[in-house]
């Protein structure tokens, strides 16, 4: 397989007592899952974000938002994890210490093997009531619409509240253990990896540059250039699908002692 790591560098992955696995929704893209920001097929160039992604929104349209949430659920439903979660997953078995932590609502780090990714930004099957009891999706939900469309959310069996879905929408604080959980690894890691993300989003795009304070090696796997090139110490332009495996085979040369 072809080296896509400067000299040294899986030496250092290999031997990291840490590793931070950091991902965005480019590590998704290639298992069909949208991003946001990639022109034309992003997300946010199709739907309004505060139409659909606020406090505000769901309050004046609980259906609107319910329903593209449900279309959304459906399409990571049909999707499969591709060969960067699966590298990321493997990573995780091989270096004891990784973790992962995803800005994605979705689960396919889950599905690749993962363990314990910490959710930044919730999760798309986690719903929960607006005064915040855990919502069970009755059994037959598999039966989500895939087609796009104003869907009334359920109600709370608790409490008959609305039942949102369980992602952090703009204007809305991040799950105070996960994000310091996710603080505290870039802050303590020996490297991080940056797979996918535009890393405009804050605190989130912060973790990086915690790591990099901290003396951390900040590796970055994305085929376009992001505001987080500067602070990255390799910046890898390729895609997560392609450039992970090739990663994760180097990391294993080493602690197989093939190198
Ligand atoms: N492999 C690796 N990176 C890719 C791939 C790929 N196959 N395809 C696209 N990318 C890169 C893009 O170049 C871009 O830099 O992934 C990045 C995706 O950026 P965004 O769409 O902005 O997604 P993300 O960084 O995860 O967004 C952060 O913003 O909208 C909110 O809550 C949402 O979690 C999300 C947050």
């Amino acid at each position: 397989m072809q080296r896509v790591l400067p000299d040294g560098v899986a030496e250092r992955i290999a031997t990291a007592g840490r590793v931070v696995v950091f991902t965005g929704a480019g590590i998704s893209a290639e298992s069909g899952v949208p991003t946001f920001r990639d022109a034309l097929t992003g997300l946010w160039s199709r739907f309004d974000a505060y139409e659909l992604a606020t406090p505000e929104a769901f309050e004046a349209d609980p259906a609107l938002v319910w329903g593209w949430y449900e279309w959304r659920r459906a399409a990571v439903r049909k999707a499969e994890p591709n060969a960067g979660h699966v590298a990321a997953a493997a990573l995780q078995a091989l270096v004891p210490g990784t973790v992962v932590v995803t800005q994605n609502v979705d689960d396919l780090h889950e599905r690749a093997g993962s363990k314990d990714p910490v959710h930044l930004h919730g999760s798309l099957f986690a719903p929960r009531c607006v005064a915040g009891h855990p919502f069970d999706a009755p059994s037959g939900d598999d039966d989500v619409p895939d087609d796009l469309g104003p869907v009334p959310p359920p109600r709370c069996t608790a409490c008959g509240a609305l039942v949102r879905p369980g992602v952090v929408w703009f204007g809305e604080a991040l799950p105070r253990a996960a994000f310091t959980a996710a603080v505290e690894a870039a802050s303590s890691c020996d490297v991080l990896l940056s797979i996918g993300t535009s890393g405009v989003v804050y605190p989130a795009a912060e973790l990086p540059v915690v790591a990099t304070r901290s003396g951390a090696t900040v590796i970055q796997v994305n085929p376009d250039e992001t505001p987080l090139d500067d602070i990255c110490d390799v910046n890898l332009r390729g895609t997560a699908a392609r450039l992970l495996p090739a990663l994760y085979a180097e990391v294993k040369e080493v602690t197989a002692g093939g190198r």
